[in-house]
């Protein structure tokens, strides 16, 4: 059977589990920059203050090079055992990643809440604050369906803690403190 290239990339698009026509793209923080740094919002600086915001960096220093020595890796910037939990959403497939992602803004604002492409839109991003605040059931549900989460105490845990699996393999880092919650929250905090 022949299929136009037209038909092709239909067929691509609504096959179901191909993820292209579900999964939404990781936009990268400067999107959310947007419009989450316009007075009197402080949601963008608080983050870019964080040390989430440094994460990536923190990799290309002589402290990160000596403590990934002895694990046999040379270049922890570009190595996925150290990428894993110092970037945003490693590991994808690449179309995941829209052109504006990029691993420098080590753990971005989608890290924790999710690939940004469906939700990062003035109506939704309205609504969802909307029902949040009236009807939080509803709002978190509504919020989800765009691909928007709040990884609260589970999320941290995903790069705080256990180590991170990814190709196979659990990556733990050499630096690590144990989390406790009651103080990093505060120290992240962005939020009302
Ligand atoms: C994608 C992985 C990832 C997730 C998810 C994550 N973190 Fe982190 N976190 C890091 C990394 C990596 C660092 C180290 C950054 C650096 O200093 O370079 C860090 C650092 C921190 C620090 C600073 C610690 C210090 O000693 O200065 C706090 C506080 C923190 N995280 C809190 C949280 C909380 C609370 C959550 C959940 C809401 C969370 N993190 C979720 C990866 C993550
Ligand atoms: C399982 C997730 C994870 C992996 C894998 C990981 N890191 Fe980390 N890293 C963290 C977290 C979380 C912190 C923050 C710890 C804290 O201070 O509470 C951190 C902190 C650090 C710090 C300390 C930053 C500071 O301010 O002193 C360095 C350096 C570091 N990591 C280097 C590496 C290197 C090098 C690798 C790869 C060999 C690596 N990490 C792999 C999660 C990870
Ligand atoms: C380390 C994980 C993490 C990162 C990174 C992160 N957030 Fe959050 N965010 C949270 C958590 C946890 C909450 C609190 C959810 C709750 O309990 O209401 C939150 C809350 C918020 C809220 C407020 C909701 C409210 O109730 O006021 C906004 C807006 C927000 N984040 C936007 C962002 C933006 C924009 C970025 C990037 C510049 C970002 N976040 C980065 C974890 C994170
Ligand atoms: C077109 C503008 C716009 C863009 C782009 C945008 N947001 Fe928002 N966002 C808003 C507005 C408006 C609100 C509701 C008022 C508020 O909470 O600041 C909001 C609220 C939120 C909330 C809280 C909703 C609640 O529970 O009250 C989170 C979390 C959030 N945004 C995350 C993000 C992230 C992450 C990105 C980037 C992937 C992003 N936003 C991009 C405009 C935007």
């Amino acid at each position: 059977m022949y299929l136009s290239p037209f038909a092709l990339a239909l067929l691509l698009l609504l096959w179901p589990g191909s993820g292209f026509a579900a999964l939404p793209k990781y936009m990268g923080v400067a999107r959310c920059q947007t419009c989450h740094e316009v007075p009197p919002s402080v949601v963008f600086g608080r983050w870019a203050e964080s040390s989430h915001a440094k994460a990536y960096k923190t990799l290309g220093t002589d402290k990160a090079k000596t403590l990934a020595q002895p694990l046999g890796v040379k270049d922890p910037q570009n190595s996925p055992a150290c990428l894993v939990c110092h970037t945003t959403a490693y590991g994808e497939k690449p179309w995941r990643y829209s052109p504006s992602f990029t691993l420098e803004e080590g753990v971005g604002c989608e890290a924790c809440h999710g690939a940004g492409q469906k939700y990062a839109r003035f109506e939704v991003m309205s609504k969802v604050a909307m029902l949040r605040q009236r009807k939080p059931e509803q709002g978190a549900k509504f919020a989800a369906e765009f691909g928007l989460h709040y990884r609260g105490r589970e999320g941290c845990a995903s790069c705080h803690g256990q180590g991170r699996s990814a190709e196979g393999k659990n990556y733990r880092c050499p630096a690590e403190k144990p989390l406790d919650l009651e103080v990093a929250l505060p120290l992240i905090r962005h939020w009302r």
